[in-house]
């Protein structure tokens, strides 16, 4: 297996429309002892407060959820082709029933940090919270886009400071 890198958030060559929305993410959580991974395929990167960072919104019904919220860091690990079914797994089974790891083969990995990602991966962002707050309905200017997606369920916005990028070759 190949090993990663690290390079800055400068050095990304990915689009970031491409990466999140089509090729979706794995965002996971937790420590050593005890994580939690899920899909998502919403989100974004950017700046913020003079930082590098990525946008998560995690629904609060997800087991991910109370990992985020314990938790100082998360990672966002990126794959190739070879694993949307990996993906595809994560995303539609819970970590309450199931064990993800055992189901789809991944390896877990761990930051220096003790932060989980995954081995399989060829890009891994390290995030660190900086902010988080529930979106509401009182918020919504575009009902017609927005309203459809919710039923009493806000996402929580996560703002997380990009500290480390680790990419494969
Ligand atoms: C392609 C795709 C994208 C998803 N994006 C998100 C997302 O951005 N936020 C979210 O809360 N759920 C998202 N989900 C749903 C969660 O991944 C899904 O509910 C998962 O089973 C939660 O697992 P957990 O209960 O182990 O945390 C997405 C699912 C798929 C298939």
């Amino acid at each position: 297996m190949s090993t990663f890198r690290e390079l800055t958030v400068g050095e990304i060559t990915d689009n970031p429309f491409r990466l999140i929305g089509d090729d979706w993410a794995l965002v996971t959580s937790g420590t050593e002892e005890r994580f939690n991974t899920m899909t998502v395929s919403w989100g974004g990167v950017g700046i913020m407060w003079g930082k590098p960072v990525a946008f998560t919104f995690i629904r609060p019904q997800r087991y991910t959820f109370e990992f985020m919220e314990n938790n100082e860091y998360f990672t966002m690990s990126f794959f190739d082709e070879s694993q949307r079914d990996a993906l595809k797994f994560c995303g539609s089974r819970s970590g309450r029933d199931c064990d993800k790891v055992k189901e789809t083969g991944l390896t877990p990995a761990f930051t220096d940090e003790g932060v989980p990602y995954f081995e399989e991966a060829r890009l891994v962002l390290v995030c660190k919270k900086m902010y988080s707050q529930f979106l509401n309905e009182e918020s919504i200017t575009d009902c017609e886009s927005v309203a459809k997606w919710y039923n009493d369920d806000y996402h929580k916005m996560y703002i997380s400071e990009i500290v480390k990028v680790l990419q494969k070759n």
